[in-house]
């Protein structure tokens, strides 16, 4: 049986409508979706500009506490990125960690997910058809920029949905030994890349038990949980 979802035309944010949602009793893995949001927040308190034509989705799961909760954003990340090779297999979808979506030199889309009594709410934002306006910390790709062709949200939602539930049971059954695989086949910091953050600089070496990054910087390994990696810009 499919899920239940609402299609609003707009909202300030649709973690906040998922949340309040979920306080009535939906069950795991209903969805919101909106055409726009007023107040769209992206990751480490930044604003995720949220105009006509793009996926703003948030998926309610109810999950217990468990042993590899923290690999959850990734994996959201992940089921995104396997709903949309459904459309599109040819296309390289990369996943950034921590759980960013890109395409070529651009960031395709992102995932916020938020914990409230007991509930994640899993927030995803893509950039199926245009370019946000506006300021952004990272250039923006666009699918439709790529393949050429128009995106409706609520068909890669629904997709979205399904496959991430399948993808959530898999890690609760299993451990994150599939994720994990996935993520080395589609990862933008693959092993040996040369990556800095917070002004540091190092090579990366994979992920921990936790799904945090490790690298290897100033012969030491280190490793990160959430923070801005970039790919390094300079030489040597
Ligand atoms: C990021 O890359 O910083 C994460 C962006 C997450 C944006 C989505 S859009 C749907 C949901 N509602 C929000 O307010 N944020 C998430």
């Amino acid at each position: 049986m499919s899920a239940p979802f609402r299609i609003l035309n707009e909202c300030a944010s649709t973690n906040d409508e998922a949340k309040r949602w979920a306080a009535e009793g939906v069950p795991h893995g209903a969805w919101v979706l909106a055409r726009r949001q007023t107040q769209g927040r992206g990751r480490l308190g930044r604003e995720w500009l949220s105009g006509d034509g793009n996926l703003f989705l948030s998926i309610i799961l109810r999950v217990e506490a468990f042993v590899h909760l923290t690999w959850l954003p990734l994996l959201v990340a992940a089921a995104t990125v396997e709903a949309l090779q459904f459309e599109d297999p040819n296309v390289p979808f990369r996943l950034k960690w921590p759980n960013d979506i890109w395409l070529g030199n651009g960031k395709l889309g992102g995932v916020l997910c938020e914990s409230s009594n007991g509930v994640v709410v899993a927030g995803i934002g893509l950039n199926l058809n245009e370019a946000p306006l506006g300021e952004l910390m990272y250039p923006a790709a666009t699918l439709r920029e790529y393949t050429g062709r128009q995106y409706r949200p609520d068909v890669i939602a629904a997709r979205i949905a399904w496959v991430l539930l399948q993808k959530l049971q898999t890690l609760l059954d299993h451990g994150p030994g599939e994720l994990r695989r996935f993520y080395d086949q589609h990862a933008l910091f693959s092993a040996g890349t040369s990556v800095e953050w917070n002004g540091h600089r190092g090579e990366v070496l994979g992920l921990g038990e936790m799904s945090e990054l490790r690298v290897r910087s100033m012969g030491r390994v280190v490793s990160l949980f959430a923070e801005d990696v970039r790919v390094s810009s300079a030489v040597g």
